[in-house]
């Protein structure tokens, strides 16, 4: 089978100090072995990622946190048998194996454990713990699709093929040191429902430029096309538009103004399903990018659920 023989090139390569590209159900990650700083290393290089942004070490298993990390068992137990394996990434307190150029000298570090059949395979198939953030250049669109990580790093990575991205948005990172957890980034795994798990949690997810978080940059996921975010469709009529744009559209709507402009309108979800628009968010903006707009403007998503970290996004998206 052609993707196993994949599978086991790409595992090779993780052994030999390389990086590779491999899907997850979030967003496609950029690997390397966690614990050789020297391979690492070339991830920070190749994103053009600053050294005080950490990355989040992959996981095949729960058991293997405890070599990791150090963490309240009856806590990750609880939160592993709801969401884990799954889009959610846990900061715990970090043990000395973990180099620091992974967590950029932080004493915690975030564990993931992905879901995706081929991510899995993977992780089995190295055995140790794998580093990766997004694989795209830092500060711009997450890929949900292996051409949307062939068109950042071209052919200067192995990419290990995948459907395209089944959740589409990041995993949310909690950090369970602090009591009780805080959310550190909205994610594919909603708030309410680890509150539903956890009882009330933390948010800290305030744009700064000093984040905790630095996927709390203010400036993010950043389109090449200038974004604007507005919160419903009669904002539109305030706003001075070029003759030609892109609208985004959460849901199907029906508007009667704007008749002498050329829109090229994206819908996220024809049913207003929020998962749905999760999957499709940055497949969507990246399709939009190429078409060479100057301007799109994205009308907000219902904000609960996942759907705020739809709109976290669009946020960052947007401030330029
Ligand atoms: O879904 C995901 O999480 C994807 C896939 C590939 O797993 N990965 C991902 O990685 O989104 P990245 O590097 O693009 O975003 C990771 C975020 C960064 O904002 C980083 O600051 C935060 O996780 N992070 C990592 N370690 C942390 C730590 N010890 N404490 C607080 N935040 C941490
Ligand atoms: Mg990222």
């Amino acid at each position: 089978m052609r993707i196993y023989s994949d599978i086991v090139y790409a595992a090779h390569l993780l052994r030999q100090g390389e990086v590779v590209a491999f899907p997850t159900e979030t967003v496609y990650g950029l690997g390397a072995d966690a614990l050789n700083p020297n391979a690492v290393l070339k991830i920070f290089e190749l994103k053009q990622r600053p050294k005080f942004d950490p990355l989040i070490v992959h996981l095949q298993n729960v058991n293997q946190m405890s070599d990791y990390a150090e963490f309240q068992e009856e806590l990750v137990n609880t939160l592993a048998k709801h969401f884990l394996p799954g889009p959610l990434s846990l900061v715990c307190k970090k043990k000395p194996i973990i180099p620091d150029l992974v967590t950029s000298g932080l004493d915690t570090v975030a564990i993931r454990i992905p879901a995706n059949d081929i991510a899995q395979l993977l992780l089995q198939e190295f055995g140790g713990p794998v580093a990766a953030p997004s694989a795209n250049l830092f500060g711009k669109l997450s890929p949900t699709h292996f051409e949307h990580v062939f068109k950042n790093f071209g052919d200067r990575v192995f990419i290990l093929k995948g459907p395209s991205s089944s959740v589409g948005i990041e995993s949310t990172i909690l950090d369970i040191t602090t009591e009780p957890p805080t959310i550190l980034r909205r994610g594919g795994i909603s708030t309410e429902a680890i509150e539903a798990v956890l009882g009330k949690v933390q948010e800290d997810i305030v744009a700064s430029s000093n984040p905790k978080s630095p996927g709390q940059l203010k400036h993010h996921y950043s389109p090449n096309t200038p974004l604007m975010v507005i919160e419903n469709l009669n904002d539109l009529k305030t706003l001075p538009l070029p003759k030609r744009f892109g609208l985004l559209l959460p849901s199907p709507m029906e508007f009667k103004f704007l008749d002498d402009h050329q829109m090229v309108t994206r819908i996220l979800s024809s049913t207003n399903d929020l998962q749905e628009m999760a999957k499709q968010f940055f497949s969507i903006l990246h399709e939009l990018d190429t078409l060479e707009l100057p301007l799109v403007v994205a009308i907000k998503v219902p904000n609960i659920g996942i759907g705020r970290a739809i709109n976290d996004r669009l946020e960052r998206a947007s401030s330029h």
